[in-house]
């Protein structure tokens, strides 16, 4: 039995304790918050459980294997190399730092003290997003051309990351694991409309090689809720629509196709195609808890996790790159090869 600390429990920090909670192999022993009224909340929902405001009591508790990191963006750093400078394996929230630096720097300190680091790129862990790269690998879409992914809503705004930030990271993770690949420069556009210093809808654009290209939309502005995600390949394409509560991936036999040879304009016509739709089946099962079952996986079978440290580093770079281009309004910016670890 794996014993468990968990640093935040504001919005997401309660998914990781209840799933850690219910798996047969960890118990979550003790969780801290800055806020005593989450902390009592917590106490009212596991009353076995123990809190502290003063995540140091994790750190130091040496019955604790897992440190979990649920707390804002900025605190990640901090919080998971005193951790991992403790011999504790860390499981941090996405995105994993505020800076590539600093996720370099995690990335040394889990190797150097032989400890698992995992970020929670939950969408890789979706029975939807698996099936999407099971397609793709086989061949079924043809060449991909380009990925176009909307995460849009209304709220919740952050006071401390942009739109970005908060939401570009799962569709990052999901393109980066379903092409295998990291995009040679990237663009942005954004703009703030509610607090001035904080962009609300950006749009993210990454560069591929072989012309493929990869689209993020996010707002915070948004009237509806849209997660959606679409794959347009050379002979068919994928939409992934993750609101839908069963159907949530649908392969239309759609292409378009131009003549092979041609001497006038007039002989020039494309042939479109417009065959069946296939919705696959999909299992119903928590993302989180195959997430953190494949983090224990990990530890006990001295494993790498798929979301681990370099992943989470490969993201970060991204959105680093992406505010770059932000701020200096739209610039395509390289993403460099080197990871210098
Ligand atoms: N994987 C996902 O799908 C997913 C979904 C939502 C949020 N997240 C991530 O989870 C993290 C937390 O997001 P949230 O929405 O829960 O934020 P939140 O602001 O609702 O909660 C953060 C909590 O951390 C506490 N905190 C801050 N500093 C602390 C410290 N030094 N010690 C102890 N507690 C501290 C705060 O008091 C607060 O209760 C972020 O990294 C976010 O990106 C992931």
């Amino acid at each position: 039995m794996l014993k468990v600390g968990v640093i935040g429990c504001g919005h997401w920090g309660p998914n990781l304790i209840r799933n850690f909670t219910q798996l047969r192999r960890s118990d979550v022993v003790l969780v801290a918050d800055l806020d005593e009224a989450r902390l009592k909340h917590m106490k009212g929902l596991y009353p076995t459980i123990e809190t502290t405001k003063d995540y140091r009591d994790i750190i130091a508790d040496p019955e604790i294997d897992i440190v979990t990191i649920a707390t804002p963006v900025h605190t990640h750093y901090k919080l998971a190399s005193e951790a991992l400078f403790a011999q504790k394996h860390v499981f941090v929230e996405k995105p994993i730092t505020a800076s590539a630096k600093e996720a370099k720097a995690l990335i040394v300190l889990s190797e150097k003290h032989q400890r698992k680091l995992m970020v929670g790129h939950t969408f890789v862990y979706t029975t939807a997003v698996r099936k999407m790269k099971e397609i793709i690998d086989s061949g079924e879409l043809g060449k991909v051309y380009y990925i176009n992914s909307q995460r849009l809503n209304l709220g919740l705004f952050q006071q401390d990351i942009n739109v970005l930030w908060d939401l570009a990271p799962h569709d990052i993770s999901i393109v980066l694991y379903l092409l295998d690949q990291e995009p040679q420069t990237v663009s942005a556009v954004g703009a703030s409309h509610i607090n001035p210093s904080v962009e609300d809808v950006a749009v993210l654009t990454m560069k591929f090689s072989d012309s493929l290209l990869a689209f993020i939309q996010t707002s915070w502005l948004d009237p509806d809720k849209i997660r959606k995600m679409t794959v347009v390949g050379s002979k068919k394409m994928m939409v992934y629509d993750d609101v839908q509560p069963t159907e949530k991936i649908r392969i239309y036999d759609k292409g378009v196709e131009g003549p092979k040879l041609y001497d006038t304009y007039t002989e020039f016509h494309y042939s479109y195609k417009y065959g069946d739709i296939i919705i696959p089946k999909i299992e119903g099962t928590e993302p989180l808890r195959t997430e953190l079952n494949h983090f224990i996986d990990c530890i006990l079978s001295n494993k790498e996790p798929v979301s681990n440290g370099r992943s989470g580093l490969y993201v970060v770079k991204i959105l680093e790159a992406a505010q770059k281009s932000l701020d200096k309004g739209n610039n395509q910016v390289p993403i460099a090869e080197d990871h210098g670890l």
